[in-house]
């Protein structure tokens, strides 16, 4: 860290600078937080499959880039007018923040604020970077509003949510930034899974595993888990799955052995979490005729063109969800109040731990059949 310049800090940062390329670990300047902002001195961070699809481009080609949009860290300094944190707090940087008086915040139905949205722009809300390179000649981008993978990094103040270290051990909280809180909130927020209600779950990554534990807390019977690493069957029943389902195991289509432990029927809730586009009419077919609900969750290339329109078409609803549909201020502090009472087994997630300089293999661990997260250490 340069001390020459109170208010610029020099640090590392792992920093992609073309579409598919490894990161690599740069010095770079980051100012100091305008109004309203907070700078953070990162202590873990981790890694989202989201971040893979980022570094090649998704969803739209920036760079150079920080990228990573989980992790924990503490309040380094405070820009004016900012009240709800202050220095020496530790906080999750997340990729939501919500104003509570836009129509959507007030409508009690969405998690996506009007004000402080969901941003790709890869800038800060005023459209400028508080990154940058080459003695501050080059900006560089953040990543969804957070940018982790940085020694120090800049958010708006509402973007920040205070975590209790002396309840929540940090490495949890980072990853309740996103992966397993979007599997757990699409559940509990974004659909309200009913009691006594049969569900399918599409890839037991964090997010799947997520779901899992959501669906099970909201008294769901029958939870089934799709997964095509062997691996995840132990991993899906530590969070309350009851059915594992390994397509490489079957002669028949995924929806079709979702029917057959569904008496035929298919399942109330479908929760797609592997990204991969074939997958989509897998789990409409999957659901219930007439009246089954079908969850967008996994990110990627889109919709297939062979994306088939009729089960659709009968009676099925099918919705997208950030973020599980979790209000980062109204939502999220139910979600860290039952990992303080270890009601969430988020050990189960933590296969790996590495430093941040050598964030690469985090990349490739991921491809490791052991591998469900990896943490990263400052
Ligand atoms: N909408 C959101 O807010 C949000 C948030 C986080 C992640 N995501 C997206 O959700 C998806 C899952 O994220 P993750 O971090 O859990 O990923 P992950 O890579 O950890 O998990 C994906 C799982 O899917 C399994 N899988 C892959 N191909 C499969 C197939 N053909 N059939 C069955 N299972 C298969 C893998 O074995 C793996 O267990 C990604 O697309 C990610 O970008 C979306
Ligand atoms: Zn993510
Ligand atoms: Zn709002």
């Amino acid at each position: 860290m340069d001390l020459s310049n109170p208010k610029v800090i020099t640090c590392k940062a792992a920093v992609v600078w073309k579409e598919g390329e490894r990161l690599k670990m740069e010095e770079i300047r980051v100012d100091p937080p305008k109004s309203n902002e907070v700078r953070i001195k990162m202590l873990f961070a981790s890694l989202c499959h989201t971040d893979i699809l980022c570094s090649k481009g998704f969803s739209i080609p920036l760079f150079p880039r920080v990228l990573g949009h989980e992790g924990v860290g503490m309040i380094e300094s405070v820009g004016e007018n900012v009240t709800n944190v202050k220095e020496g707090d530790i906080v999750m940087p997340l990729y939501l923040g919500e104003c509570k008086e836009c129509p959507n915040c007030k409508s009690g139905r969405t998690n996506l604020c009007h004000k402080y949205p969901l941003d790709f722009s890869g800038l800060m809300l005023d459209g400028t970077s508080r990154m940058s390179i080459n003695g501050g000649q080059q900006l560089i981008y953040h990543s969804l509003s957070c940018s982790t993978w940085s020694e120090y990094t800049v958010i708006n103040a509402n973007y920040a949510v205070k975590v209790d270290p002396q309840k929540i051990p940090l490495p949890h909280a980072s990853l309740l930034c996103c992966g397993f809180t979007t599997g757990y909130g699409a559940a509990w927020r974004e659909v309200h899974v009913e009691k006594g209600s049969t569900v399918a779950v599409l890839g037991l990554g964090a997010v799947g595993l997520g779901v899992v534990d959501g669906a099970r807390s909201q008294g769901a019977v029958k939870i089934i888990g799709v997964d095509i690493n062997e691996l995840r069957r132990g991993k899906g029943e530590a969070f309350g799955m009851t059915d594992f389902i390994n397509p490489k195991d079957c002669k028949t289509s995924i929806s079709d052995m979702i029917k057959d432990v569904t008496g035929g029927l298919g399942v109330d809730y479908v929760f797609e979490c592997t990204g991969i586009p074939s997958m989509l009419n897998e789990a409409i077919e999957a659901s219930k005729l007439g009246m089954g609900t079908i969850v967008i969750i996994g990110a990627g290339n889109g919709i297939s063109r062979e994306f088939n329109l009729i089960p659709l078409l009968c009676g099925r609803t099918m919705k997208g969800s950030i973020y599980g549909g979790i209000r980062v201020h109204s939502d999220l502090p139910a979600i860290l109040h039952r990992c303080a009472n270890k009601e969430i087994q988020l050990d189960e997630l933590i296969t790996h731990q590495i430093s941040f300089t050598e964030i690469n293999q985090s990349f490739e661990l991921l491809k490791d059949p052991h591998c469900v997260k990896v943490l990263i250490k400052f």
